[in-house]
């Protein structure tokens, strides 16, 4: 079954939540290769970014089941931390996993458009949020609110779609052999779609994401308007995974990796 959400939806969000816990319930089965791609070329530039955050305050935005709210808590020492996002059904999953193993991370079903906090972070996190978002003055009202968030001198650290990736260089099934995922299309120019096939499923059973691809200069005029400075980091691949794979293994990823990680640091 295909499912897509398009363009334009009257109800975007709720279309997305649904999506996600459709994604969710089948996800083990390519749990496992999305699994190397997570650990040995997105992590390192998110950990190695994030630097030493421990007995800090976090907020983890989009947080889904709290895959890396947990990790920022246990591996990284933030506390407190909260996660948030959109889906009921992720965030029960992660408050689940709270309870079979509690590490003191509380929970809350929100919308990032309209999140409303009493208190402030010293770290604000989102691993895959703004090219859900569908317009600019969505992602200003956003950004917005994450920098009212923060502590002065703080930072929102984010990984996003890559403004630069490349489809003509991508290999689909290379990519989908090796790590459980694909792009099969991707518009040009700002807010341009890219359609992302997670998972490694069955063709039959197949799941679209319709990312927006946001501009580079978009994106900084944006954040320096609304108070912060920015800057990009490039993923890199593990040591473990050069060693474990080899540098070949990486090398098509490498050239043309379809996300980046964007800090903004509140002035
Ligand atoms: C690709 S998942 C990432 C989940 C998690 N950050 C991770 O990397 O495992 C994107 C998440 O964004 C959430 N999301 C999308 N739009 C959102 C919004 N407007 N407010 C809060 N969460 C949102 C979805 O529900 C989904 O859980």
């Amino acid at each position: 079954m295909k499912r897509e959400m398009k363009q334009g939806d009257a109800d975007s969000h709720n279309g997305l939540r649904e999506q996600y816990d459709e994604v969710e319930s089948r996800f083990e089965e390519g749990m496992a290769r999305m699994a190397l791609y997570h650990r040995h070329c997105q992590d390192p530039v998110i950990f190695q970014t994030l630097g030493e955050i421990r007995g800090k305050s976090l907020l983890d935005l989009a947080c889904g089941n709290g895959f890396y709210t947990r990790r920022f808590r246990k591996e990284c020492g933030a506390d407190p931390v909260m996660g948030v996002d959109l889906s009921p059904m992720l965030i029960r999953q992660a408050e689940a996993e709270e309870q079979r193993e509690p590490i003191r991370i509380e929970y809350r079903v929100g919308d990032v458009t309209t999140l409303e906090l009493d208190r402030r972070f010293d770290v604000v996190t989102a691993i895959h949020l703004l090219h859900y978002l569908q317009s600019a003055a969505e992602i200003e009202t956003v950004l917005k609110r994450i920098h009212a968030l923060l502590h002065s001198g703080c930072s929102f650290v984010t990984m996003l779609a890559n403004p630069e990736f490349d489809l003509t260089k991508h290999d689909p099934q290379d990519s989908k052999r090796k790590f459980g995922y694909y792009f099969s299309e991707a518009q040009s120019g700002n807010g341009g779609l890219l359609r992302f096939h997670p998972g490694g499923f069955e063709k039959e059973r197949e799941l679209t994401f319709e990312l927006r691809r946001w501009e580079r200069d978009f994106l900084e005029e944006i954040a320096q308007r609304v108070g912060f400075k920015l800057d990009w980091h490039d993923p890199f691949i593990s040591p473990e995974g050069l060693s474990e794979h080899g540098a070949d293994f990486f090398s098509n990823y490498l050239a043309n990796p379809q996300s980046k990680l964007l800090r903004l640091t509140r002035a």
